[in-house]
């Protein structure tokens, strides 16, 4: 076609400094939920997150500067929560700094409920929850972590969950999702399409 403006030039950002802060990405947004050596219980968004293959493990990074590291390690378990759009709050009120004994009192006001398997809690209106037990960590990507656990326990919210006749966009309008739009941003997707997959694709 003519008049058509070619494609933007490319410039080279480097590598001497973590190149994801120079674009925006798409990430999910996730709590996850561990419990304190107080007995207490902690809660952390994370979106580094993301199920790790197929069958049912779920990972995510984080760093051991974090309680959510070492109350991983010594519980052997996790919880994760996909909150809702109108849980953007309460979301990040979960990220709030430790007080000085450690504490993260904010989180008592975020209502919860408890796991069913393991020992841990979720937020109270997500639209799914998953019980993890520690499957491993990976340390050594610079100052983060992987940590995966086997999904042992999960439930879906009715109105997110698809079923075999339905409309998955329409699913969608009604129970829209939240993404993290890296660094500091969000949306709120509710209006989607179905995927062009290639003809004869196979998983
Ligand atoms: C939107 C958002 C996304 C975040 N994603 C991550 C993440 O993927 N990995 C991580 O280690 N920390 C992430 N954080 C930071 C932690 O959630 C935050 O530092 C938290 O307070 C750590 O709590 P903890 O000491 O109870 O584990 C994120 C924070 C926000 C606000």
């Amino acid at each position: 076609m003519t008049g058509e403006i070619g494609a933007p030039a490319m410039v080279d950002i480097g590598v001497r400094e973590p190149v994801w802060d120079r674009f925006f990405w798409v990430a999910p947004l996730v709590i996850v939920g561990s419990r304190e050596a107080d007995g207490g219980y902690d809660l952390a968004p994370k979106h580094m997150a993301f199920p790790m293959g197929w069958r049912n493990y779920f990972g995510f990074v984080c760093t051991p500067r974090h309680g959510t590291y070492s109350n991983v390690v010594r519980e052997q378990a996790f919880t994760v929560g996909y909150p809702r759009p109108g849980q953007l709050v309460e979301a990040s009120l979960a990220a709030s700094p430790r007080e000085e004994g450690g504490e993260k009192r904010i989180l008592t006001a975020l209502p919860q409920h408890p796991a069913t398997i393991i020992d841990g809690q979720f937020v109270e209106g997500g639209y799914v929850e998953l019980e993890c037990r520690l499957e491993r960590m990976v340390d050594g990507f610079g100052e983060n972590s992987l940590i995966v656990g086997e999904v042992v326990a999960a439930r879906a919210a009715e109105d997110a969950l698809r079923v075999s006749d339905g409309d998955d966009a329409d699913l969608l309008r009604s129970a829209p999702l939240l993404a993290y739009l890296h660094p500091g941003r969000f949306a709120r997707i509710e209006d989607t399409l179905s995927f062009p997959f290639p003809a004869g694709m196979r998983k």
